[in-house]
């Protein structure tokens, strides 16, 4: 595996929604991406409230040009309410400051809007982004979960550097359009949940049973006998290809992903450095 087709992953790094997180185990695997070569980072205000942001801003203070960092807006969350799509300019506004500030930097690499606002006209959130790439706070800006219709409006007002969808074995739906509309003109794709929150690790021999209000449960539907069934074959199919290869069925999982037309980078989350480690494993190393 190629780890600078990687972009590590933050989700489980805000710890919510994840259980039994370490932030020092969070910290080890920034450190072991980036002596593996790993130099992208993708995060989101919503991941543990700013949690991520944060602990990645600890981590990677004093390398922070060698990052790219790609965080987002565009999620409000109020106590007891539940969260909401807000891509309102003054929210957004909030939130990049908030970033800048978690991340502890000046400029953000890749700043994307993580859902779909239906209350708020595209050119008012995009305006903002104007104006923050005019100030240099950031650099380049993308969307996130964004219809083709959307995405086509968007590219009407200003230069949209990526789409960031989901992609795996468990998840083809952007082939139908989104994948290959980024292909063919130009756009990053960015794929995210390649190994389905887990299910496509190869960690799991029955249906695992998530709780409910976990990622695993409600996002990547893990406790659907009808998910299981889905991916039992797959799974066959990637432990096979695993011994062939003398590698993991984590990383056939990521190495399928990343070998479809138009797929720039896999977005993987990872709880330790054993979880990194064999999520790199390419395998034999053919001899001369
Ligand atoms: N834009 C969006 O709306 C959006 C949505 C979702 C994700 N994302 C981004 O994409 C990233 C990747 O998605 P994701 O983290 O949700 O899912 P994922 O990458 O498909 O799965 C990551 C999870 O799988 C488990 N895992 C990883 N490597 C493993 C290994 N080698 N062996 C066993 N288990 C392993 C870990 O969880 P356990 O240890 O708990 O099993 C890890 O947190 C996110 O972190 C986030 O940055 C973006």
């Amino acid at each position: 595996m190629n780890p600078a087709r990687i972009t590590l992953g933050s989700w489980i790094m805000g710890r919510e929604g994840w259980s039994n997180v370490d932030d020092a185990d969070s910290m080890a695997v920034i450190h072991a991406a980036f002596d593996k070569g790993i130099r992208a980072i993708d995060t989101a205000p919503f991941y543990g409230k700013g949690h991520a942001e944060s602990l990645i801003g600890r981590a990677i203070a004093g390398q922070r040009d060698q990052w790219i960092i790609a965080t987002k807006c565009g999620l409000r969350w109020e106590a007891g309410r539940g969260v909401f799509h807000d891509l309102s300019p003054a929210r957004v506004q909030t939130e990049l400051e908030d970033s800048l500030r978690r991340l502890r930097t000046d400029s953000i690499d890749l700043y994307q809007l993580h859902w779909p606002d239906p209350a708020t006209p595209l050119e008012a959130t995009l305006a903002v982004m104007a104006r923050a790439i005019d100030k240099g706070q950031v650099r380049q800006v993308g969307l996130c979960n964004f219809s083709l219709e959307d995405i086509q409006m968007a590219r009407t007002i200003m230069p949209i550097a990526s789409l960031q969808h989901p992609y795996s074995l468990l998840n083809r739906d952007v082939e139908n359009e989104i994948l290959p509309f980024a292909q063919s003109n130009g756009m990053a794709f960015m794929a995210y949940g390649a190994l389905h929150g887990g299910l496509l690790s190869g960690k799991y021999a029955h249906r695992p049973s998530a709780p409910k209000g976990e990622a695993k449960s409600y996002f990547y539907e893990h406790n659907k006998d009808a998910m299981w069934q889905q991916a039992e074959p797959i799974l066959t199919t990637l432990r096979k290809a695993a011994a062939t290869n003398g590698s993991t069925v984590a990383a056939e999982a990521i190495r399928w992903t990343l070998s479809q037309a138009g797929v720039t980078t896999a977005i993987v989350g990872m709880r330790n450095v054993a979880q990194l480690e064999s999520n790199l494993n390419c395998g034999h190393v053919p001899t001369i």
